[in-house]
């Protein structure tokens, strides 16, 4: 963090003393005004719901540029790193910084790869859940759960642990998905196989079985990786900030992780994709593409309370950058499938098409985000539409344990704590 050569300076209507704010600048992206001292000066907090205009940390991890559309993971142009990188690559970038040279990429693959097994007793733990039950519930459970596993990885504190837990995340996240998901539909859960790609072996998870040999589509193992390193991190999100907010109390990283996962879980946030894909399957059912006017009528009517989902973002005012790459994937994966006339992906195109047209969305600067095409391809692939946010959580993991290892190891680190304007009655008695 570097100080800019202004200063910002604070005053009041009233007469009380105006106060000069530093500013600080990062290597792209607004600059900051520092109001760290402001309530020992002023005695005023500021106010900010939504933190619309405030940065909560410095970090050097993500960048997004909503104006332009453009999307960096420690400098890198997420294209680049769709096209040119694999998942495990990535991953490796976001917690190390650098993109591995070839012993490092060896080494972190087999790291990763000799970790991918959970302990035994896990399946008892999920034993305990409802068959119905949704998978992420089961997923906040069995990660929160991995702390009660991981005795020799819970604090915080230490590097070596931090290190390790990451790896055991990274590792057994699409184990957990897998096995949550064989347990939904009374399957046996599959072992993992140490031969195969990451996207490769959370494929013969999900849809091996111990009668036959699983073969790995090479088409549908790149787009699930594709899908893991589009999700992997996206800076300060609600999930990223919770993981940050949970983890700031010393919590054990497990735990930490597991708070991610119950806020991902929100339609607004990582439940968007399962939510997109059942507003295609309700307009379908209505009429399908005849039926788009009537919809986009109630989507902009306030009080229906119906929005197009997979579409808007809080920063991104042009189109997703991994709305674009999905897009791409989806036709790769529907042609792949011989599904290029799938009903649904048709009525998704035309619905974007107009929504692209129509004043209401153009004035508001609403895109379709990378949620609008994700549900397509993970449907395409067989994934059920309720373990979609259990993909998202699978691949966004990373992202939060960077972003934890970058707070815990950032000396400036303090308990988050916000301050609020207190609305309620002033003090009273009771009166019996
Ligand atoms: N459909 C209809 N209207 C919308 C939509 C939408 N999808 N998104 C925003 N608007 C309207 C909103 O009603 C508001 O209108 P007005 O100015 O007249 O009150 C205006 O656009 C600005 O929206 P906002 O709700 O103030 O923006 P926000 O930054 O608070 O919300 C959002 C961002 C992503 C929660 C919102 O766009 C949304 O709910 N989208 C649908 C859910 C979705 O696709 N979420 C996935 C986000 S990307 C994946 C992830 O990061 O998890």
């Amino acid at each position: 963090m570097k100080l800019a050569d202004n200063k910002a300076t604070l005053s009041f209507s009233n007469g009380s003393p105006s106060i000069e704010l530093p500013v600080y600048q990062g290597t792209i992206g607004p600059d900051v005004l520092d109001i760290r001292k402001l309530y020992a000066q002023t005695d005023k907090f500021t106010y900010d719901p939504g933190f619309l205009s405030t940065a909560s940390c410095q970090s050097a991890i993500t960048y997004i540029d909503g104006d332009k559309g453009e999307l960096l993971y420690r400098g890198y142009p997420i294209e680049q790193l769709a096209t040119n990188c694999n998942y495990l690559d990535t991953c490796y970038l976001l917690l190390n910084g650098e993109l591995p040279d070839p012993q490092q990429k060896a080494d972190f693959e087999k790291l990763v790869t000799n970790h991918t097994m959970v302990n035994e007793q896990m399946q008892f733990f999920l034993r305990g859940f409802r068959r119905d039950a949704h998978p992420m519930a089961v997923l906040t459970g069995l990660v929160g759960g991995l702390s009660a596993f991981y005795h020799d990885s819970t604090d915080i504190n230490n590097p070596e642990h931090r290190e390790i837990s990451a790896i055991r995340l990274i590792a057994k996240m699409p184990t957990l998905v897998a096995m949550a998901y064989k347990y939904g539909v009374g399957q046996p859960y599959q072992y993992p196989q140490n031969h195969l790609s990451y996207a490769g072996n959370f494929l013969r998870m999900m849809f091996g079985n111990p009668c036959e040999e699983y073969k790995v589509n090479p088409v549908i193992e790149r787009a699930m990786d594709r899908i893991f390193i589009l999700h992997a991190d996206h800076e300060q999100n609600a999930s990223t900030s919770t993981v940050r907010l949970c983890g700031s109390s010393g919590t054990n990283p497990f735990a930490a992780i597991a708070a991610g996962v119950a806020c991902l879980w929100g339609p607004a946030h990582g439940g968007a994709n399962e939510a997109a894909l059942n507003m295609l399957y309700d307009i379908q059912k209505q009429g399908g593409v005849e039926k788009i006017g009537d919809f986009i009528k109630q989507v902009k009517d306030k009080n229906s309370g119906v929005k197009l989902m997979g579409f808007g973002h809080r920063v991104y005012k042009n189109y997703d950058p991994r709305a674009k790459l999905m897009q791409e994937t989806c036709n790769e994966v529907l042609s792949a499938m011989g599904l290029e006339k799938d009903p649904l992906f048709a009525l998704a195109k035309k619905l974007e098409s107009i929504a692209l047209e129509d004043e209401y969305f153009v004035s508001r600067k609403l895109y379709p985000n990378v949620d609008f095409y994700s549900g397509i391809v993970q449907r395409a692939i067989g994934i059920p539409v309720n373990l979609f946010t259990g993909i998202f959580a699978l691949a966004r993991t990373v992202g939060w344990i960077a972003q934890l290892n970058e707070m815990i190891s950032d000396p400036e680190y303090k308990i988050g704590r916000p301050r609020q304007l207190y609305t309620g009655s002033p003090r009273r008695d009771i009166k019996r």
